[in-house]
Formats: C-alpha cells, structure tokens, sequence
C-alpha cells in the first residue's frame, strides 16, 4: 500500500496561517493527502502561539513542527506538553517541554514524525543531531518514518539526508524559507528536499517586509519585524511511501501561489 505525506514550509504570520487555511483541505482533496505535517515556527513571526497550533491542526495537518525560535513564545510550552501532535526539535536539552518525536497511529498503521534542529548557523547550542536521531529511531521501528530538519546550512541538511538514506521514509528540510530545486530519492529510497521553502508573503525577504530587511542590512534602527502585504504563496512537498517497505516511490514540489 502507498500512502501519500504532504509536508508544508514554515509558516508566516498571519498571511500565512490565513493562506494555510484557505488552501489546506483543497490541496489534501486534490493530491488525495494521507498524512499533513505543517512546520509552524513562524506563525507569530518569531514562535507559535498555542491558539496558532491549534489553528494549524484545525486547518489540516496532522502534525505541527517547530524550530529554533520554539521558545521566543513561551506559552507554547502548554501545546507541548497537552497535544502530542505538536512537536519541537528533539535535540534540545531534554529538561526542556514536550517532545521531538510523535508515534500516531492512523489508518495504515503507525507513522513516526521526527523534528530535528540544526547547529551550522544557528546562534544556540543543541545536542548533535546525527547521534540524537540515532535514538530515536530505534523506538520507531518497522514503521514509516518523516523526518523535518530544521536547519541552515545545505551541507548539514544533505549530510543528514545521506545519513537516513534507507532508515527513513522521507527528511526534508526547513527554516531557511527558500524552496530548493533538489527533491530526488536518495540511492537507499528516502525522499528528500533540502527546503520546502514557506507560507506567507512572497514579495518578502523570509515572509518580513522587504523595507524592513532592506533597513536592516543597510544598517539602520529597525522596528518589530512584521509581515509584508501582498499576494501570498505555500511551498511544501508530497512524498508517496510505500508502506510495507518504508521506501518513497515519488517525490513532488508543490507551490500555490496566490494571483499577484
Ligand atoms: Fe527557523
Ligand atoms: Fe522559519
């Protein structure tokens, strides 16, 4: 049997967790989606606020994912620890709410949803993601496994893909909030991309309002980074997995953009 995994780049703001709304259960219809998983991480801009995941569940994913700005909004710790379909990177310190893997049981069986975060570029410390999703893995065995690596830097993202090429059904990649071109299947059958990109404002630098970007790269005092106005775009990602052997068959972009 295969089933059909529909994965979504962060999401911006407003704009893009209205866009997600708007756009969700259509494009589950259209491309007959078994499985959603939405990384939410910037959908208070800096953060998630729990009302944000719920909206984003309500909206049609499956599984909520975050990133390196998880703990900009506090609050979210009570979605952690409340709703096992919210997930934050599993390699942060382990004192820390909720968790980075998600066991579900759904209508073909058990999925596994793994978030992980990079360290190339990233201005925290986190455990090392290639030994932190070594254990992980063994108590995901025999099932599809979809991995969301919230990270920087390509080689980092590439390196990991490589590194689960044939223990898992899918990574792909988030954060830098730029579509990449590269969606293949891996020598040893693992889907991959090293970014979905995102959802929000397109004419944008990251979903943030260019004059703001442009303010801050020349150098100027900047205020509160706030959404840009303008037609918005989803960018994600359906991997088709087989799931008796756990491999993809099938790797599709998928970008919706709104009429300019
Ligand atoms: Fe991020
Ligand atoms: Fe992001």
């Amino acid at each position: 049997m295969e089933i059909r995994i529909l994965s979504v780049g962060d999401v911006v703001g407003e704009p893009g967790l209205r866009y997600l709304k708007k756009n969700l259960f259509q494009l589950r219809r259209t491309h007959q989606i078994d499985f959603c998983v939405v990384n939410g991480e910037n959908a208070s801009m800096v953060g998630m606020t729990p009302d944000q995941g719920e909206e984003i569940l309500m909206a049609g994913a499956d599984a909520v994912t975050l990133g390196n700005h998880t703990w900009n909004r506090r609050e979210i710790c009570r979605l952690l620890d409340e709703d096992e379909r919210v997930l934050r990177p599993a390699n942060f310190a382990p004192q820390l709410p909720g968790s980075g893997l998600g066991i579900y049981d759904t209508d073909f069986g058990s999925l596994a949803v793994i978030n992980l975060v990079g360290r190339c570029g990233m201005d925290f410390n986190a455990d090392n993601p290639f030994t932190k999703v070594d254990a992980l893995l063994k108590k995901c065995q025999g099932m599809p496994v979809l991995v969301d690596f919230h990270a920087e830097a390509t080689s980092e993202k590439l390196a990991m893909g490589f590194y689960l090429d044939g223990k898992v059904s899918a990574v792909w990649g988030t954060h830098t909030h730029v579509p990449t071109a590269d969606l293949r299947i891996l020598p040893h059958g693992t889907g991959y991309i090293s970014d979905l990109g995102m959802t929000g404002p397109m004419n944008s630098a990251l979903g943030v309002d260019p004059r703001q970007s442009i303010a801050m790269f020349r150098g100027e005092l900047t205020s509160r980074f706030e959404p840009a106005p303008g037609p918005r775009w989803l960018c994600g990602a359906i991997f088709t997995i087989d799931v008796e052997t756990g491999r993809c068959t099938d790797v599709e972009q998928v970008i919706l953009k709104e009429q300019q």
